[in-house]
């Protein structure tokens, strides 16, 4: 190494520099990004993760081995440059650029190491198929883009640890060989050697391990975790990813949401510069399923829905007609201004949207100038539309869509869909807002039609409300949960509860989910145990990191913002991970491969 750098030091990174060097001597390290030969001067755009500078090497003052040597400088070589940092001429100055000002007037250089042509410009306004940047992603992260990202990454890693040391939260990690634990996706399973036919699960979270350690004793704790979830992927999942994981003793919900919505504040003011008023808005599931359709409303537009069953009920239309007698509802989109807006084919476009989140179809009216035009109208009885538009406030100019459907979350979640995609195509989203909400007494527990039975919600750890214990019993699905997501501009960046800190509730709550009092403790006996022993009324949550990065990067996918990410068929295409292993491998792990595998 010492041999290779000559006895050179650095001096400091290519854009760490100031006025007060222009005229001194320095040696920057980096890569050549771009490099243009105009005969008797080079320009080098040497780059490292503080940015970018110029680097001259001029024909008339140079040795000609040093000019020599630069001229064999192509994209991606790693090259040591010493110069004079000096001033550009007013009309090269870069305004585009941190360092347009200055540019290194080269004296000596060392090639460090030269490059390949690499399979694509290291450049963020090249257009380069995603898979064969992730192939190569350790020369995808050269961009500037994703430095940017990932030293943001870590600078949001380093608020959360500052803000819950202060906060007297202690990290301590736990294991990631451990048991399966019930979030709900598929475990990551990893097969012992030493245990014919057992398996490890890898952690969906950590959410068993830090209730113990709130038994243990420690109060206070929290981890940057990696967590597992075997389920499908989408722009904001990944098979594995990290959460900022925390729990707390001697709390109750207020505790637990004041310290966490503290660490958001923080995370905004020193990352964005962002203020956030505390302590932030709550809303219920209810309220928030039926203002906005969606348990993650996005508070930066309004477009509220509204339940119009009462104004329709007993019409014509077998649509709403038949929804009502099931027991579910009609509700309503109002778009102010948005008569002229929907041609047929939009409409129908809309219409295909709604239907994804198997709405059977969508109703809809339009108040034009010249009258109205509804998809319904005919079907109405007397003075029907009159109690619809009142109840909805449509006026004259405005556009009104209908869901209806015997289930109430089957119309939740197309209108819940339909108003974010209206709020999106129709420019009303202000980019630059944030607006956070914590969403409050979730339903503990939800039916399951493909197992017949009640679920948690959350996890079955998570603690009935005091007042709605009794439902257990007699009526679990009107359960109220000790649970509260935080939600950011419409996504979940936070999630968690009080928990069930007695055996005896922890019980009940097993069999609300169809767990026998064996099966429960086969499963959980080593936790249930544990609750005999003087358990601390505790409770926590678990951030998303990535999500939060994400959005505070203004990145459009969760891939962006993970250094070496899996693609949706939760493959890696740098390392082709999974991939076979040798039969060896197998027999000492005591597995056999099905036929064909
Ligand atoms: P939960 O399952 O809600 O709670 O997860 C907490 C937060 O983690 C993020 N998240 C994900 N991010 C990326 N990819 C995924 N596949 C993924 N799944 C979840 C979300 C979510 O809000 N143990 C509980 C927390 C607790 O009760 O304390 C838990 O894991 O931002």
């Amino acid at each position: 190494m010492s041999e290779l750098l000559g006895g050179w030091k650095r001096t400091n990174r290519c854009a760490e520099v100031g006025a007060s060097d222009v005229g001194k001597e320095l040696l920057m390290m980096g890569w050549a990004g771009t490099w243009r030969n105009l005969g008797a001067l080079i320009f080098i755009g040497l780059r490292d993760r503080s940015g970018v500078m110029q680097v001259v090497f001029d024909e008339s003052t140079l040795p000609k081995e040093v000019f020599e040597a630069a001229e064999t400088i192509r994209s991606e070589y790693a090259v040591a440059v010493k110069g004079i940092l000096r001033r550009r001429a007013p009309e090269m100055v870069r305004r585009d650029m941190a360092t347009g000002e200055f540019e290194l007037e080269a004296k000596e250089l060392k090639i460090l190491s030269r490059a390949q042509t690499p399979p694509f410009y290291i450049d963020d306004n090249v257009n380069t198929q995603e898979q064969l940047r992730l192939k190569y992603r350790y020369l995808d992260l050269r961009r500037p883009r994703l430095q940017q990202i990932i030293m943001g990454r870590h600078r949001i890693a380093q608020i959360a640890r500052n803000y819950y040391d202060a906060e007297g939260f202690l990290e301590i990690e736990t294991p990631i060989l451990s048991k399966s634990t019930p979030e709900g996706a598929r475990d990551y399973l990893v097969p012992s050697r030493v245990h014919p036919g057992e398996f490890y699960a890898l952690p969906q979270s950590p959410q068993q391990y830090k209730q113990l350690l709130m038994i243990a004793g420690f109060d206070r704790y929290f981890q940057i975790a990696r967590c597992f979830r075997d389920e499908d992927l989408r722009a904001d999942r990944q098979p594995e990813f990290t959460q900022i994981d925390v729990e707390m003793s001697f709390a109750d919900e207020d505790d637990v949401m004041r310290v966490n919505e503290g660490f958001i504040a923080r995370l905004l003011r020193e990352y964005k510069g962002v203020e956030v008023k505390l302590p932030l808005r709550r809303m219920t599931w209810r309220e928030a399923m039926d203002r906005y359709g969606s348990d993650k409303p996005d508070l930066r537009f309004g477009l509220e829905l509204t339940d119009v069953s009462d104004a329709v009920r007993g019409s014509a239309f077998s649509a709403f007609e038949d929804a009502l007698a099931g027991g579910g509802s009609v509700r309503a989109i109002r778009v102010p201004g948005g008569a002229d807006k929907f041609a047929r084919k939009r409409i129908d476009e809309l219409a295909a949207l709604a239907k994804t989140y198997r709405a059977k179809g969508l109703a809809w009216m339009s108040l034009k100038e010249e009258g109205l035009s509804c998809s319904f109208a005919k079907y109405l009885a007397p003075g029907q539309l009159d109690a619809l538009l009142i109840k909805t406030g449509a006026q004259k100019g405005d556009a009104v869509f209908l869901v209806s459907d015997a289930k109430d979350a089957v119309v939740f979640a197309s209108l819940g869909a339909l108003r974010l995609e209206l709020g999106r195509s129709l420019g009303l989203i202000d980019e630059n807002r944030f607006e956070l909400l914590w969403v409050t007494e979730f339903p503990l527990l939800e039916w399951d039609e493909e197992e017949q039975r009640f679920m948690a919600m959350h996890h079955p750890f998570t603690s009935p409300r005091d007042e709605d214990i009794d439902l257990l019993e007699t009526d679990p699905g009107r359960v109220r949960a000790k649970a509260y997501d935080m939600v950011m501009n419409g996504n979940e960046i936070g999630g968690g509860s009080i928990r069930i800190h007695s055996a005896e509730l922890q019980e009940r709550m097993f069999k609300a989910i169809g767990f026998s009092r064996e099966a429960a403790w086969d499963r959980f006996g080593y936790f249930m145990e544990a609750f005999k022993y003087g358990t601390p009324p505790h409770g926590g949550l678990a951030f998303g990191l990535d999500r939060i990065v994400m959005l505070l990067t203004g990145s459009i996918s969760i891939r962006e913002v993970i250094a070496f990410p899996k693609v949706q068929t939760a493959a890696c295409l740098m390392t082709d991970a999974p991939g076979p292993v040798d039969q060896k491998q197998l027999d000492e792990l005591h597995i056999g491969l099905a036929r064909g595998e």
